[in-house]
Formats: C-alpha cells, sequence, structure tokens
C-alpha cells in the first residue's frame, strides 16, 4: 500500500512539506509506504486541447506525467497546497486541471485528502477548492477530527500549532484504516464498482 503525498507549494521544505511529513510519519506507524511529490515551483495549465482524450496523456511531458506515472501503482493520495489569497496555489491548480483531466483513470476509485497551509486566513476556501477534483471522480474522500490545515508562515511555526500536526496524524489514521478495508475487501473478492457510461449533458441540449 502506497500513498502519494503531493507538495503543491513552491516551496520545497516549507509548511506544506512539514505537515505532509507529519502525515508520512503516522502512516509509517501504521505500515502503509508513502512518497513526498513536490510539484516544483512552476507547472504549465491546462490549454482544453483535448488531445489527452485521444492519446491518453498530456501534451505536455513534465512533472504531471511524472506525477501520473506514479499514480498508476499507488493506492492514495493526499494534494497539499499553501493558501494564496484564500485559494490554493496557481501551481497546484494547474497540476491538479491536467492530472485529473488526462489522468482521471489512475485515481477513481482510491481514497484522497486535501491538506492546507495558511498563515492566517483562507483555508477553507482552499481545502474546498481541492476537493472538488475528487467529488467528479469517483474517489473515497478521507476526513480527519477537523478540515485539514495548518497554520504558519515556516516550518517552525507549524511545529507550535499542535492540533494541525494532530489533525494531520489523524488523517493519517483514518487514511490507513479505509487502505486496510479496501484492501480487506478486495481478498474477500469484492470488485471495484462497476458504473454506468457517463451521459454528459450540457445545459443548452
Ligand atoms: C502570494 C502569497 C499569498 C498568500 N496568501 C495567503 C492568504 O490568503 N492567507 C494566509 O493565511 N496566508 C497567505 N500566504 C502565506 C502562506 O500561505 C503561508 O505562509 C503558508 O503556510 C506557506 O506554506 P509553504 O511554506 O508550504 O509555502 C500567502 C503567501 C504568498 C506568497
Amino acid at each position: 500500500m502506497k500513498v502519494i503525498l503531493v507538495n503543491g507549494s513552491p516551496h520545497k521544505n516549507g509548511c506544506t512539506n512539514r505537515a505532509l511529513e507529519e502525515i508520512q510519519m503516522q502512516l509509517v506507524k501504521e505500515g502503509v509506504d508513502s512518497e513526498i511529490f513536490w510539484i516544483g515551483t512552476s507547472v504549465q495549465g491546462c490549454i482544453g486541447c483535448f488531445r489527452c482524450g485521444q492519446t491518453g496523456k498530456c501534451v505536455f511531458d513534465d512533472k504531471v506525467g511524472e506525477f501520473l506515472n506514479l499514480a498508476k501503482s499507488a493506492d492514495a493520495f493526499v494534494f497539499g497546497s499553501a493558501v494564496y489569497y484564500g485559494s490554493a496555489t496557481g501551481s497546484i491548480t494547474s497540476f491538479m486541471d491536467r492530472v485529473f483531466f488526462s489522468g482521471t483513470g489512475y485515481m477513481e476509485d482510491k481514497p484522497v485528502a486535501s491538506v492546507v497551509s495558511c498563515r492566517r486566513g483562507g483555508a477553507s476556501e482552499a481545502f474546498a477548492q481541492l476537493n472538488m477534483y475528487y467529488m467528479m471522480n469517483n474517489m473515497p474522500v478521507v476526513s480527519s477530527q477537523y478540515w485539514n490545515q495548518v497554520h504558519g508562515f515556516t516550518p517552525e511555526d507549524v511545529e507550535q500549532d499542535a492540533e494541525g500536526l494532530q489533525t494531520m496524524r489523524t488523517l493519517a489514521i483514518n487514511m490507513a484504516w479505509l487502505l486496510k478495508g479496501i484492501e480487506a475487501g478486495r481478498e474477500k473478492g469484492l470488485a471495484r464498482p462497476k458504473r454506468e457510461t457517463w451521459v454528459a449533458t450540457n445545459f443548452i441540449r
């Protein structure tokens, strides 16, 4: 069982990373593997060319492709972002637009959670923004004892956010529990759900 923890902050070793490390430490205790994946400082946005629908992959060969290669064999995901103006960062938004548009098949049916880091405000808005991707991709969203947020300007600040860090540990415990439940179900022959073909109706037709 492996969880990919995506750091969507431009700071490789900042507050978002510290939150993900707390999840990682708890996952180790739960016997679940994980890897922190940093998206870097700039990610090309989706250009809406729809080529991925024909070829199965994005026209841009960058961190998105690297991530989707890992995602194929991963069992679960956590997407983390710093809060910029009450929203997720531009980079993680570009990253997730392209991940979910070109690679939804690698994400479907796998547990997922969001984590946000802010100095003071806007965490709920950014958290809700990230959760939008999962809710239309058949992914079980893992919760914690509170909305998954930490507060700080530096990782040292986050160190003092005892409740934020506890929220991360609880998230990891809940994630591990769900993953073990899914594995136990699979061993008993419980298959992935079969769904109807998507009926896409635009408002105008
Ligand atoms: C452009 C920019 C916008 C920001 N906007 C907010 C904000 O709306 N609310 C907030 O509390 N912090 C805001 N911050 C602070 C960061 O979200 C906060 O320090 C975060 O924990 C940094 O995480 P990181 O170290 O992983 O990058 C902003 C920082 C930058 C650079």
